[in-house]
């Protein structure tokens, strides 16, 4: 046979397997088991890790699980909230002020480090954290996909324009969901986070001094008495999310929300006489439609753009908040030179005269 007819002949096919290889490994999924042969103790030591952290400061389950909902929301789950770069990082956005939670992370990272370098993604362990933060506190659990690849940039515009406000009303948080996949039934349950952390009265100010009827007036005098009306005035001062049973992750915040007494406007907006009435009704009733419903919301919120596979970005930190490669960073901005270390939280500022 002509050997140039072999030839023309396969070519379509050799062309079509280099695609479909190559489209598997642009898509290929989360899967819980990822780490099992790589780091099989990874899991351990991350749940291991939350529990400590979690039974020194009962907030800290919080701000774990806000960390990778800040994460997930801009440019999916990629730890781009955790670089610490004084230019381009995310973590001093105006959407990302009140998060925390990045030593306990940066600590877990260590202690993954040590037993399995250069494997386990940032990521991946926000997704964790955030589920062992959740059961460490009373809440559901579930299985966590696993593959994230860490993003080797921030994005801080995205981080102020994706990240829903405490005072967006009903038809705009449902749009920012939808945005990222998730209908208005994940919302309301994933909202339901509130069920534990606290607020700063900068937050819910507007709301415990307006006029409308859509607050319950004993709560709102309560509130006023720490969160005065003035600008600027105990801004910092904080308040619970749910009133009732702030450090355990149950339905009471729903519960609050049908007596009027939702911290946030963003809180209340899902009780006000609006489509989601009717889900948070449901919730409040039900708390185990609403653990379910939960787990399974932020099964989906994990599953947000994941980087994965072979054209996933880099994944070589050694330290979530910077790098690997970058043990120092300078900056030069004006006359101003900005200097870190091994990625140290803090920089050196120089100014030149
Ligand atoms: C529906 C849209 C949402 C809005 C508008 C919103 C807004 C806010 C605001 C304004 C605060 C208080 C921040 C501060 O004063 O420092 C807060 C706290 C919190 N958020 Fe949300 N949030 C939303 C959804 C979520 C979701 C989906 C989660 C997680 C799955 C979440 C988890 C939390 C937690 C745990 C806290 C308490 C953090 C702490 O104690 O510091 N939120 N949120």
């Amino acid at each position: 046979m002509d050997p140039h007819y072999c030839l023309r002949t396969i070519y379509p096919f050799i062309i079509i397997l280099i695609i479909s290889l190559n489209s598997i490994g642009c898509k290929s999924q989360l899967s819980p088991t990822f780490y099992d042969t790589t780091c099989p103790n990874a899991l351990t030591i991350i749940r291991t890790s939350v529990r400590t952290a979690v039974s020194r400061q009962r907030r800290m389950a919080a701000l774990l699980i806000r960390l990778h909902f800040h994460d997930c929301f801009v440019q999916g789950c990629d730890a781009s909230i955790l670089l610490n770069d004084p230019i381009t990082t995310e973590r001093t956005t105006f959407s990302n002020v009140g998060v925390g939670g990045y030593e306990v992370i940066d600590a877990v990272k260590t202690a993954v480090e040590n037993i399995c370098p250069g494997v386990v993604s940032c990521a991946d362990i926000l997704a964790v954290a955030a589920r062992d933060a959740t059961v460490a506190v009373g809440g559901p659990s579930w299985s966590v996909g696993l593959g994230r690849r860490d993003s080797t940039a921030a994005f801080p515009d995205q981080a102020n324009s994706d990240l829903p406000r405490g005072d967006q009303d009903l038809q705009s948080l449902i749009s920012d969901f939808e945005a990222k996949g998730l209908t208005e039934r994940d919302m309301v349950a994933l909202s339901g986070a509130h069920t534990i952390g606290q607020s700063r009265c900068a937050a819910f100010r507007a709301r415990i001094h307006g006029n409308g009827s859509a607050i319950e007036a004993n709560f709102a005098t309560t509130r006023r008495r720490s969160c005065p009306f003035s600008r600027g005035e105990g801004d910092q001062i904080m308040a619970p999310l749910d009133l009732v049973t702030p450090n355990s992750f149950d339905n009471n915040y729903f519960r609050n929300l049908v007596q009027r007494r939702g911290l946030l406007h963003s809180d209340q907006v899902l009780f006000n006489g609006g489509s989601s009435d009717s889900i948070v009704l449901e919730y409040s009733n039900s708390p185990s439609r609403f653990a379910s419903d939960f787990a399974a919301a932020m099964v989906k919120m994990g599953e947000i753009e994941p980087r994965t596979g072979v054209d996933g970005g880099d994944k070589d930190y050694l330290q979530c908040r910077q790098l690997r490669k970058r043990k120092i960073q300078a900056y030069v901005i004006g006359r101003d030179m900005y200097i870190n270390f091994l990625g140290h939280d803090s920089w050196v500022t120089i100014t030149v005269s």
